[in-house]
């Protein structure tokens, strides 16, 4: 009797005591959660938005989120209570899938920045306020970082919103966030009205067959080996006789077409709802990385005098990408056309020193380094996006299957987009020779 009491006594105790801590790791896991769901999802965003720049500042904002949920993760499991999984709750992802559910691209931005961030910020606010400043410390000085952030995120993306309307849909959204009274449940709840539709319940979501480049110039390809139809012209790429300045132009080329690499990687995120968090990270930073790459060539192309309403972005390897599965995407991603690229890039830099360009060499050492990450990403993740999909054999089996079905698929999805501009309007390889002044 008496040992049983003291059974029963002994956990209600311990838990009783440890109540203020249990609280604080809960609104902690409840933010994880929300960041984690925002990366996945918020990510569908990049190819769908066509302008160049609000595709890297969203790259940026997911990969920021991803190291909060990061923080959030090591700082809420010194704590008792915030739990051993990673899932995220179900009256969560509702809400995020709802808004990944927008028609329009900018209408889903909208959805995502003017409600779903905004009342994100609304909670670290609340965090602060609810938690003690004292006893709390470690994660007052995060959540205080974090708000910053999202105070920042609202300013950078303020003028991609102006003008875009969508306040049907904003209403849409704040309904379902109210319905569970903030994210945090920090306001008074307000049942959604009756004939309230959850369009995630009837619609399902589907991947853009072909990524929004907006008003930039498309192709197929640049890649190919006629210097009066193609920027990058492979033959001259590996050609020691090739001029540095010629080459310089090309790669740069070569890194803002990673463009591609965006659009397709951020697919993956939605696909793989319950991934390890550690893979969404890594994915997150991956996706920055490329979106720093394409910017490299972004910024330095008009620096060399190329116009780039002239150029066209390559569409290709979405368009053929999005029509494999994630493990697929992934796996020719980092174990063939990364994999793949050092041994030119190699060469490219070498004989690019010639310039003394400190700027180019340092992008260009930059870009190897972290494409030597990526890889290795590559083999940690390819199992596990494997597993998550149920595919069976080895790694290597599934590489050099899914590379003679990238070939099949090529024929049936590659080369479907005309040129945006004629062969006179567009960058070509003898245009670069001309834009240095050999020719
Ligand atoms: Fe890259
Ligand atoms: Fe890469």
């Amino acid at each position: 009797m008496t040992h049983s009491l003291t059974a029963d006594a002994q956990p209600r105790s311990v838990t009783g005591r440890m109540v203020a801590v249990k609280e604080m790791a809960q609104l902690q896991r409840m933010l994880f959660e929300i960041e984690r769901e925002f990366v996945r999802t918020a990510t569908t965003l990049v190819y769908r938005v066509g302008d160049v720049e609000l595709k890297y500042l969203i790259c940026q904002h997911v990969w920021e989120s991803a190291g909060h949920a990061r923080f959030l993760r090591e700082r809420g499991r010194e704590l008792s209570g915030f739990g051993k999984d990673e899932c995220v709750r179900e009256s969560y992802s509702a809400i995020f899938e709802e808004a990944v559910r927008a028609e329009d691209s900018l209408v889903a931005l909208v959805g995502f920045y003017r409600v779903l961030k905004p009342a994100l910020l609304a909670a670290y606010r609340h965090y602060l306020e609810t938690t003690h400043h004292l006893a709390d410390w470690p994660s007052r000085k995060l959540v205080e970082e974090f708000i910053l952030d999202e105070e920042r995120h609202a300013d950078e993306v303020a003028q991609y919103l102006q003008g875009v309307g969508g306040d049907e849909w904003t209403q849409h959204l704040s309904i379902a966030l109210s319905a569970i009274g903030g994210w945090l449940g920090e306001r008074e709840s307000i049942a959604a009205p009756s004939d309230f539709e959850w369009i995630s319940r009837t619609v399902p979501y589907r991947h853009l067959d072909t990524c929004n480049r907006g008003d930039s110039p498309i192709a197929s390809t640049a890649y190919g080996y006629d210097p009066e139809q193609f920027p990058i012209v492979r033959s001259w790429l590996e050609d020691p006789e090739t001029d540095a300045r010629v080459l310089r132009v090309m790669v740069y080329v070569w890194l803002m077409m990673e463009l591609d690499a965006v659009d397709y990687l951020a697919t993956v995120f939605y696909e793989t709802p319950v991934a390890p968090f550690d893979m969404h990270y890594d994915l997150a930073r991956h996706l920055w990385d490329e979106s720093r790459h394409s910017a490299f060539g972004y910024r330095q192309l008009p620096k060399l005098g190329v116009d780039l309403t002239r150029l066209e972005h390559s569409l290709d390897l979405y368009n053929i990408l999005v029509q494999m599965s994630p493990p697929e995407r992934y796996a020719m991603m980092t174990m063939e056309f990364e994999a793949g690229s050092f041994g030119t890039k190699a060469q490219i830099m070498d004989k690019m020193r010639e310039l003394n360009d400190f700027e180019a060499d340092t992008l260009l050492a930059f870009d190897r380094n972290d494409e030597q990450q990526h890889v290795r990403y590559g083999h940690r993740w390819l199992p596990e996006i494997m597993r998550l999909f149920n595919v069976e054999g080895s790694v290597d089996a599934f590489v050099a299957n899914t590379k003679v079905r990238f070939e099949e698929c090529s024929k049936t999805y590659g080369g479907q987009t005309p040129h945006s501009l004629s062969a006179e309007e567009r960058l070509t390889g003898n245009k670069i020779l001309a834009l240095v002044g050999i020719k």
